[in-house]
């Protein structure tokens, strides 16, 4: 009994936790899952910005260079036509497979220069801007 319950409240107490629970579609599923990682790392580049994160350069370079590595999975990730009613992508990705993944790979370009550049907060803050123009040049257009 007490199994039970525990296992009850862990259905509805994990499940929400972990996110996109309710995509079906693994594809999908994997796809958000890198550009959730994409904004986890945005974010703890902002903190170092603001030094609510005590900078480290060592920090601000592998934390751009994760950002640059998830912009090089992106085509793969969305090679694939995949869709799910928890989806945001828009169809035109299929449409302009060539300019989507160009957008992708610009991304990593921008990512993997400024990985060398970051040495104190106010890169890290211009950084954070470069950065956040090549997710949005993507939104933008290929994200509902
Ligand atoms: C080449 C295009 C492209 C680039 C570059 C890109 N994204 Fe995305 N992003 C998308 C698409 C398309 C979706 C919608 C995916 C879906 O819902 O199936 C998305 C979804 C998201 C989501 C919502 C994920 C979720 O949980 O549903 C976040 C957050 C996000 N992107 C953050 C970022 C950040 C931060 C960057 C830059 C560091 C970035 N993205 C760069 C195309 C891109």
């Amino acid at each position: 009994m007490i199994t039970r319950i525990f296992i009850m409240v862990s259905i509805f107490f994990v499940s929400p936790a972990l996110g996109h629970d309710n995509v079906q579609n693994l594809a999908v599923k994997m796809r958000m899952q890198a550009m959730k990682e994409m904004a986890q790392n945005m974010k703890k580049l902002k903190g170092l910005s603001t030094g609510s994160i005590i900078f480290d350069k060592t920090k601000a370079y592998s934390i751009v260079v994760r950002i640059g590595e998830l912009a090089e999975k992106t085509p793969a990730l969305f090679q694939k036509e995949a869709s799910d009613p928890e989806s945001e992508a828009k169809p035109e990705i299929w449409l302009e497979y060539q300019d989507f993944s160009s957008k992708a790979e610009n991304l990593k370009k921008i990512a993997f220069e400024l990985s060398q550049k970051i040495t104190n907060s106010e890169d890290a803050k211009s950084a954070l801007r470069e950065l956040g123009g090549g997710c949005k040049a993507c939104h933008q257009v290929y994200k509902n």
